[in-house]
């Protein structure tokens, strides 16, 4: 199955599934939004091609790029597209444009703490605010409606009671890796994910 992944900045989720070299997933692209991120750099030293489609390149109209990361895709014969990080919401457009299949990971157990605004850290001190016992991650299909597509797979995290967003970010992040990893290895298999199960592959 051909991957591309969207990423927007450190990579590590971009980097976890380059490293597991699965059966049955090849990395072809990856799109940033932004350029000089880190992703990038794990991109170009695994040999994966790279397209950077910011917004000031298309007049700030976030409808065209959209619309240009979904023919980069069209383009590349991706059938698979991974959002690993990618902080922005994707417009109608890029639906239009590209025919695969979207998934996102998202550092949270949704629909809590999904939504706008509901990236990296802030998912996690949203959570820390809530006085939730516990997070996770989910990963689900992307739709135009933010993170409220159908659920694929989801993993639990306890908060501990010394937690702050950074070392609940980073425990959350360790989980991801493994869900991620898992999820595209199934996907990878050709074994169905159900749609709206949320009980993780294991
Ligand atoms: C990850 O925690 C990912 O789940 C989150 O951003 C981080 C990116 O890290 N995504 C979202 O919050 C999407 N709403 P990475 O660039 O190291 O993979």
């Amino acid at each position: 199955m051909r991957l591309g992944v969207l990423v927007s900045g450190r990579g590590s989720n971009l980097e976890a599934v380059l490293a597991a070299d699965l059966p049955g997933i090849e990395p072809v692209l990856v799109v940033s939004n932004r350029p000089a991120v880190r992703a990038l750099e794990v991109a170009a030293s695994a040999g994966v091609p790279i397209r950077v489609l910011r917004l000031g390149d298309f007049g700030g109209d976030a409808s065209a790029r959209d619309a240009a990361i979904g023919a980069a895709l069209e383009g590349a014969r991706i059938e698979l597209a991974l959002l690993a990080g990618y902080d922005q919401l994707l417009r109608p457009s890029y639906f239009t444009a590209f025919s695969g299949r979207t998934i996102n990971i998202h550092p949270s157990l949704l629909p809590a703490h999904g939504g706008a605004g509901m990236v990296g850290l802030a998912v996690h001190r949203s959570v820390l605010a809530a006085g939730d016992a516990e997070t996770g991650v989910t990963i689900h299909e992307v739709t135009p409606d933010l993170d409220a597509g159908p659920i694929l797979a989801q993993s639990r995290v306890p908060v501990g009671a010394g937690d702050d967003a950074e070392t609940l970010a980073a425990r959350v992040l360790v989980e991801e890796h493994g869900l991620l990893v898992r999820t595209l290895e199934r996907i990878g298999s050709g074994a169905s994910i159900q749609r709206g199960n949320s009980t993780g592959p294991r």
